[in-house]
């Protein structure tokens, strides 16, 4: 059964993001996966620190929350990293994890270990009806390719209050329909 793992970035529980990515989470369960939901608001990690204690490719060295986060992405089909927009970026919570993927860029670029292919997207929220999602997304895409994962996006902007985006049944709909397509497409 295709595991999804939908990784939950704003510190505002049940926000845009939340409910952009539970939608997400419906669809890839409409379409018969396997689904779990972290909230990194709910853990309490640190950022890389540069220590170099991944070097050999067997473990990140921190011990803190994000150890049960790596082994789920690990084991992950596909994931789904849901953020707000703030100041033109990731939230911290979501830039500290993809930080902590050196241990990935690691085994992938200075050990060349192959990793399993897997399905990627990211689903992004801001404010501004015209924000320019390009700088949020890059980093994202990186962590993502450091994780053999292709990536398919969906950004939303104009929506700043809290449960907005529920005005916007479209939006909600566009995020069930990319949680459904990453169980039904297979990029192998
Ligand atoms: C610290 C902070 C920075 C933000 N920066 C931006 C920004 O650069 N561009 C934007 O369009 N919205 C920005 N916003 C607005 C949020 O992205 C927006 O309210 C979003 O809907 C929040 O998602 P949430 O409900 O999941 O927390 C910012 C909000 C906060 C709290």
């Amino acid at each position: 059964m295709t595991f999804v793992l939908g990784i939950a970035g704003s510190p505002r529980r049940g926000g845009n993001t939340e409910l952009l990515l539970d939608a997400a989470l419906e669809g890839a369960r409409e379409a018969g996966a396997e689904v779990r939901k972290v909230v990194l608001d709910d853990l309490s990690y640190s950022g890389c620190t540069s220590c170099e204690g991944c070097q050999d490719g067997q473990r990140c060295v921190l011990d803190d929350d994000l150890q049960q986060v790596y082994g789920l992405i690990e084991r992950a089909d596909a994931i789904v990293l849901a953020s707000p927009m703030y100041f033109e970026g990731l939230s911290s919570q979501a830039k500290a994890l993809i930080d902590r993927g050196q241990l990935f860029w690691r085994r992938k670029y200075t050990l060349g270990l192959e990793g399993k292919k897997r399905r990627g997207a990211v689903i992004a929220v801001g404010a501004r009806r015209n924000a320019d999602f390009a700088s949020a997304l890059r980093p994202a895409k990186i962590w993502l390719l450091t994780l053999d994962a292709d990536m398919t996006s969906l950004t939303f902007g104009g929506f700043e209050e809290k449960g907005s985006i529920l005005d916007d049944a479209d939006a909600l709909e566009e995020a069930r329909s990319l949680g459904r397509g990453l169980v039904e497409r297979n990029i192998h």
